[in-house]
């Protein structure tokens, strides 16, 4: 979906703050006519946001539903290409699928997929994601860098660099940690989880589909009984509710931002702001890998996004991907 007129409606009634903006004007500014601006407030007010009549004023906007979509979220944006083209669902299965499908179609660097709700949201190793109506943020980011194939999962850690800086710069109550690689903790439990695919030639990439999904609005009995234990979102946390296309906005500028400077200057810099939120090096850990369970000292990780662990016996194992327990 492309920024539409209902759109641009939209933007200008939610710069207005609140007060009234005339029909007539509206429609010589737009060059339309008042019965196309007419029909666009009928589409909003079906979408959740009301409007009341004010006298030879016009039309001003009083309720603005909690809903990440495209015209609020170009107001908040400041990237020149992360989100400038969005494609937004009540509902899909997975933005993943989506996000594979746009992928073939061409769709440029920096699209958008985001939902209020996914049927089968998806999470890494095969696992299912809950994904509830309306209370997260399910999305996937479609980038196109310049990079070799091998380089694909030191993108997971930009992206955890990215959420938990923006999660810090917009939140006070809380301070947020990456579990390696890709997990963001408050207190221990997980309020994000990153799924990053990759479609790819031999020796070049293709796309890459980072998929982002944030707990934001649940309470405690919003999740399934068997995540109260291990999850938790961002309003309990913070201890009020959050404007979601407002943490969006922000994802994706430092994002765009982190994605940019790894591109141009390599990992390094990431690695140092990776370590500076991280909550797993220097602890006791568990890494249960495909192979084998390997337990130490989590001590660093390596230029290529590898987590090293020194165990009791003194020898350092290098893990690429496992699940991680902090003891
Ligand atoms: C994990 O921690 O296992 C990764 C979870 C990733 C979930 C997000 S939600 C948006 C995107 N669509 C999906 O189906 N999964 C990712």
């Amino acid at each position: 979906m492309h920024f539409t007129m209902k759109d641009e409606i939209l933007k200008r009634f939610l710069n207005a703050n609140g007060e009234p903006i005339s029909g007539q004007v509206l429609a010589d500014e737009l060059q339309v006519s008042r019965t196309a601006i007419w029909k666009h407030l009928q589409t909003l007010k079906q979408e959740g946001y009301e409007f009341e009549t004010v006298k030879k004023r016009g039309y001003k906007l009083v309720t603005v539903p909690d809903k990440v979509d495209m015209g609020q979220l170009q107001q908040f944006l400041k990237t020149t290409r992360y989100g400038r083209q969005v494609h937004y669902f009540e509902s899909v299965e997975s933005t993943q699928l989506v996000a594979h499908e746009l992928v073939r179609e061409g769709a440029p660097d920096g699209t958008v997929i985001i939902a209020e709700h996914q049927t089968a949201g998806r999470g890494r190793m095969m696992r299912e994601w809950e994904s509830s109506e309306g209370k997260g943020i399910w999305m996937t980011i479609i980038i196109r860098p310049e990079i070799a194939p091998h380089q694909a999962p030191q993108f997971t850690l930009v992206t955890a660099v990215a959420v938990v800086n923006a999660m810090k710069a917009m939140f006070k109550n809380f301070t947020p940690e990456i579990k390696w690689p890709n997990d963001i903790l408050i207190k221990g439990k997980k309020t994000t989880g990153i799924l990053t695919e990759m479609v790819a030639e031999a020796d070049r990439i293709q796309a890459l589909l980072i998929g982002i999904g944030i707990n934001v609005n649940q309470q405690m009995d919003d999740f399934p009984e068997a995540l109260q234990p291990i999850a938790t979102s961002i309003a309990i946390e913070e201890g009020e509710p959050i404007e979601r296309v407002h943490l969006v906005a922000n994802v994706l500028d430092f994002l765009e931002h982190y994605s940019d400077m790894y591109v141009k200057n390599g990992f390094g810099f990431i690695k140092t702001l990776w370590e500076e939120s991280s909550g797993t090096i220097g602890k006791r850990v568990k890494a249960t890998t495909l192979r084998e369970v390997v337990e130490g000292e989590a001590i660093s990780i390596t230029e290529n996004g590898v987590l090293e662990i020194r165990q009791a016996n003194g020898e350092v194992k290098g893990i690429y991907s496992a699940d991680i327990e902090i003891l």
